[in-house]
C-alpha cells in the first residue's frame, strides 16, 4: 500500500464517539473489517448493486466501472473499497484527496498502477482542482498528459495507463465538481445502520476480539453507537475495559448500561458535544435558525466537523432540522434534553388538526 489513512477533518479528536479513525482502531479494526461481500452485515441495497456490478465485470473480463461511495464517517466507505478489489481478485491501493498535493503525485500514482488494480480515493471531495484535471482523461480514457522540459521547449506526452477502477469517497458530496461526479459509474450513498444490522455488527466484532457479551448487552451497544460500526467496535472495546476490571465474565445490559453512563454516553448515543451543539442552538439562538459557522464559534467545533460528524446524526434522529436560514433545533430535541418546549411547537399544532 502506498500513503494511507490520512487525517481527516478532526484528526485528534478525542472523543469516544467520534466516527474519525483513531490511531489505536487500525490494528484491531482490520480484523474486524470483513474482507468479502458475504461477510459485510447491513448497507443491503448497496450491497447488492455491486455484486451485479463485480460478476459483470469478472464474467466480462473487464475492470470495474468507478465507484463513487458517500455518506457520514465510520460507515464502511474504505472497507467496501477493500471488498471490491478482494472480490475482484486485483490489487488495492490508498491514498487520500488532500495526501495528493501536486498533479505529479497523482501522475506517479496512476502510471504505477497494474491492470485492473482498484484505486481509493478517500475524502476525495478535498482533491484539489488542479491535480483533478489529471483525473478526468484517466478515468474516461485510461491515459495521463504531462508536460516534459520547460519553456519554449516543453512537450506534452500523453502516457497510456492500465485500465482500472477508481473507487472515490466522500462525506461530502456537494463539495463535489460535477465533473468528477459525472466520471463515476455508480455513485452510491451509504446511511445509518439499522438497529439489527448493529446488533449483528457488535455480535460478530465480540466474537472476534473473543469477548463474552449476551443478546441484551449487544441490544445497548447497538442502540447506543449511532448506526455507526467504527463506534461500535470503539465502545465494544471500552465497555470490555470496564467488564474487565469490575470482574464480570460477560458484557450484560448492566454492564454496558453502567459504562456508556461512565462515558457519558446517553441513551441514544448522544455525547458530551451532540448535547452542547442542541444546547447551543436551544439556549444561544432560542432553537434557530442558526448558520452552521454561527454555531462552530458558539461550541468551539470546526464547522466542517459539525457538518461530516454530528449534524448527520442528529438529524436522522430529528432533532436537528436543516433549513436555508440555518440550523432548527426541533420539539423532540427540547424533549429528549428535558427542557421545555417553547409555546410554538404547540400554537403550531393547530394547523395540522382537521377541524371537526
Ligand atoms: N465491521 C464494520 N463494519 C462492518 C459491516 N458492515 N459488516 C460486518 N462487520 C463490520
Amino acid at each position: 500500500m502506498m500513503a494511507t489513512e490520512q487525517p481527516t477533518t478532526a484528526p485528534n479528536d478525542p472523543r469516544l464517539i467520534s466516527s474519525e479513525p483513531r490511531s489505536e482502531d487500525h490494528a484491531a479494526d482490520r480484523s474486524l473489517r470483513p474482507k468479502h461481500l458475504d461477510e459485510y452485515i447491513g448497507q443491503s441495497r448497496v450491497k447488492s448493486n455491486l455484486r451485479v456490478f463485480i460478476d459483470a465485470a469478472r464474467a466480462r473480463g473487464e475492470s470495474l466501472d468507478h465507484v463513487l461511495l458517500y455518506g457520514p464517517p465510520g460507515l464502511g466507505k474504505t472497507t467496501l473499497a477493500a471488498i471490491i478489489a478482494t472480490e475482484l481478485g486485483v490489487g488495492f491501493r490508498v491514498t487520500s484527496g488532500p495526501a495528493i498535493e501536486r498533479q505529479g503525485d497523482l501522475v506517479s500514482i496512476l502510471t504505477n498502477l497494474k491492470t485492473g488494480d482498484v484505486l481509493f480515493i478517500d475524502e476525495i471531495h478535498r482533491l484539489n482542482r488542479v491535480v483533478e484535471e489529471v483525473l478526468y482523461p484517466a478515468m474516461e480514457d485510461y491515459v495521463v498528459d504531462v508536460i516534459i522540459g520547460k519553456g519554449p521547449a516543453a512537450r506534452s506526452m500523453r502516457i497510456n495507463l492500465p485500465r482500472f477502477t477508481l473507487v472515490g469517497a466522500t462525506t461530502r458530496l456537494a463539495l463535489m465538481t460535477g465533473p468528477l461526479r459525472d466520471r463515476f459509474g455508480a455513485v452510491m450513498r451509504l446511511d445509518f445502520y439499522d438497529y439489527d444490522a448493529m446488533r449483528q455488527i457488535v455480535r460478530r466484532a465480540a466474537r472476534i476480539l473473543d469477548v463474552e457479551i449476551d443478546e441484551e448487552g449487544a441490544r445497548v451497544l447497538a442502540t447506543r453507537a449511532r448506526g455507526t460500526p467504527r463506534i461500535a467496535n470503539r465502545l465494544l472495546k471500552r465497555v470490555r475495559d470496564f467488564a474487565q476490571v469490575s470482574g464480570a465474565s460477560a458484557i450484560s445490559a448492566g454492564v454496558a448500561d453502567n459504562a456508556l453512563n461512565r462515558l457519558e454516553i446517553d441513551a441514544l448515543g448522544l455525547d458530551d458535544i451532540d448535547r452542547r451543539i442542541l444546547l447551543a442552538v436551544i439556549e444561544k439562538f432560542e432553537g434557530g435558525p442558526v448558520g452552521v459557522e454561527t454555531l462552530a464559534a458558539a461550541t468551539s467545533e470546526e464547522s466542517d466537523t459539525i457538518m461530516d460528524v454530528y449534524e448527520p446524526y442528529l438529524i436522522q434522529l430529528g432533532f436537528l432540522q436543516r433549513t436555508p436560514r440555518g440550523r432548527v433545533a426541533t420539539r423532540r430535541a427540547y424533549e429528549h434534553l428535558g427542557i421545555e418546549p417553547p409555546r410554538y411547537f404547540s400554537d403550531q399544532a393547530p394547523l395540522f388538526q382537521v377541524e371537526e
